[in-house]
């Protein structure tokens, strides 16, 4: 039994599971996650869904690090997500000089719960 969950689980991660786990309730996020969500409300929402799918200007980022790559097919890792955010991506202003360290490492732990 406990055997065969571990297979599921490795051949989720091998091909990318179909339905990722939903995000952590905002209830339990912890005082970073919280304050990380308070940043997205200021700087993403405007633009992007957290917490459920759809497209509003850009792609919805509910499942963003759970999933092996970006809508662009990059990688879906901090280092990514970081530059998306600093440099702007496509459409996607640049938001670099709008936010500080403290913000984004928020942000990302944010993102981290979705
Ligand atoms: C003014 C609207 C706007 C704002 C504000 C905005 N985004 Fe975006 N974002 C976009 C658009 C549009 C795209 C799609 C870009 C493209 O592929 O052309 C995008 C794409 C992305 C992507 C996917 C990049 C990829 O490689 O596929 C990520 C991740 C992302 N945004 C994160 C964020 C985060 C985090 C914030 C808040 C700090 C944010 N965005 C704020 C419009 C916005």
């Amino acid at each position: 039994m406990r055997r065969a969950l571990l297979l599921l689980i490795a051949a989720c991660g091998l091909a990318g599971c179909k339905s990722t786990p939903p995000p952590v309730p905002l209830e339990q996020l912890n005082a970073q996650q919280t304050q990380g969500h308070a940043v997205f409300q200021t700087h993403c929402a405007v633009c992007h869904y957290d917490r459920q799918s759809g497209s509003l200007h850009g792609p919805a980022l509910i499942g963003v690090f759970k999933k092996p790559a970006l809508p662009s097919g990059a990688p879906a890792n901090e280092d990514r997500v970081t530059d998306t955010v600093l440099h702007g991506h496509g459409l996607m202003p640049a938001l670099g000089n709008t936010m500080d360290p403290q913000d984004l490492s928020d942000l990302l732990a944010y993102l981290h719960t979705l």
